[in-house]
């Protein structure tokens, strides 16, 4: 069979991983299955998606355009605008964003954009977090980079130590995935931080992507963006992008509705790529998800729906498998001493499905996983379901 081979090294499904651990293993426990191994929102998203879907109805027999109509590429800028209070003009719809189908596409792609071929000096390097999201590693791996993970764990504040980076090795790196607020650790880039991180891109002329999905799923204050920063730093947006989607911030994973926005330069070079292999979002739905950009109650009330998630976990796991509250996202890092070990022991005696924290990250140059001790728990349920798996979870681990 022809394939490529670097397919091949793509054996890091986490959720296939989870399948194949816990196969054999029949709950005990006579309850409902509850899934808190997928981040999947479950919320609904507010009523006007449906409605605008319908009015727009006359369009599905339109190819939508692949970089977004005017419209939902103007309504992308001014969100971006609001949200990081960028001054007016900075990003435009035309020259800085382009829609994408979800941010799950565009990480994909980014790779292909960045990766130049090896030369017989250097392999390009594309450095990830380490735990990371899947498709980090899936874009780097298919576009031919060696992938290097650097460890995100408790003692570097869950990101990435810039400061620890081989200066060789940013020599030859083509593109830096970094996430904020990280999945899985909900640990938010600060100001210094994106500074440093965009210094870097520039001083060794990377690619910088920012994927800043879960960015309105916060806990205190809003978290600081990658083009915020560039806007202080005097508004030159050279050698970073950023991923912003509808999946979280709106609950509307469905409506694969996200979007890219960043360094004319490299978006334009981006558009041209998605010409040839990106996925169009039909008409309808970019009418539905302008709107969305457009609206912030929803989001609001969103968020305070997720701040109560968390005030449930705190009374109920406060003190116990290093709990702490993330300043970001939705989801729970925990300290089990063995993940797998507690992934297989919930799913037994408490029919409750979690990730080892294994199956998103790699092991280190020590020999070490950063993800091996720990679980990740996505806490998107009611708050009654989220109360009753976390006193389930409590009880048998
Ligand atoms: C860190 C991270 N980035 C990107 C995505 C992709 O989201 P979407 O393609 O729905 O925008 C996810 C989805 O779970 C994610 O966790």
């Amino acid at each position: 069979m022809p394939a490529n081979a670097r397919l091949g090294r793509l054996a890091d499904n986490p959720f296939a991983r989870l399948g194949d651990l816990l196969s054999d293993v029949v709950p005990r426990l006579n309850e409902p299955p509850l899934l808190m191994s997928v981040g999947e929102p479950q919320h609904q998203p507010p009523a006007m998606v449906a409605r605008i879907i319908g009015e727009q109805a006359h369009l599905w027999n339109c190819y939508p355009p692949m970089q977004g109509t005017p419209q939902y590429r103007a309504a992308a800028a001014a969100w971006l605008t609001r949200r990081y209070r960028l001054p007016s003009g900075m990003i435009t719809g035309e020259r800085h964003v382009l829609a994408l189908s979800g941010t799950k596409e565009g990480l994909f792609l980014v790779a292909m954009l960045a990766v130049p071929e090896p030369t017989a000096r250097a392999l390009p390097a594309v450095l990830l977090p380490n735990p990371y999201y899947l498709v980090y590693n899936g874009g780097a791996t298919m576009a031919g980079a060696e992938v290097v993970y650097l460890d995100a764990t408790a003692a570097t504040g869950f990101l990435p130590d810039l400061d620890a980076i081989d200066p060789a090795l940013l020599d030859r790196t083509a593109l830096f995935y970094l996430c904020t607020p990280a999945n899985p650790q909900g640990a938010i880039a600060d100001r210094a931080y994106l500074e440093k991180a965009i210094a870097l891109a520039r001083a060794y002329d990377f690619v910088l992507a920012v994927d800043e999905c879960y960015c309105e799923i916060y806990d205190g204050a809003p978290p600081t963006g990658a083009l915020e920063v560039c806007a202080a730093l005097g508004g030159d947006l050279r050698n970073v992008l950023v991923f912003h989607s509808l999946s979280k911030r709106s609950s509307a994973a469905g409506l694969r509705c996200g979007f890219v926005a960043g360094d004319p330069a490299l978006i334009a070079r981006f558009q041209h790529l998605r010409s040839y292999g990106g996925a169009q979002i039909p008409l309808p739905l970019q009418h539905a998800a302008a709107a969305l950009w457009d609206d912030e109650a929803h989001v609001e009330a969103n968020r305070a729906l997720y701040r109560r998630k968390f005030d449930i976990a705190e009374k109920t796991l406060e003190g116990r498998f290093g709990f702490y509250r993330p300043p970001g996202g939705f989801f729970l890092w925990l300290d089990v001493g063995d993940g797998e070990a507690a992934a297989k022991r919930l799913w037994r005696e408490a029919a409750i499905r979690t990730l080892p924290g294994a199956y998103i990250a790699r092991v280190n140059g020590g020999g070490e996983n950063p993800g091996q001790r720990y679980i990740r728990v996505a806490l998107v349920h009611d708050d009654a379901t989220v109360a009753a798996g976390l006193s389930r979870m409590a009880s048998v681990l």
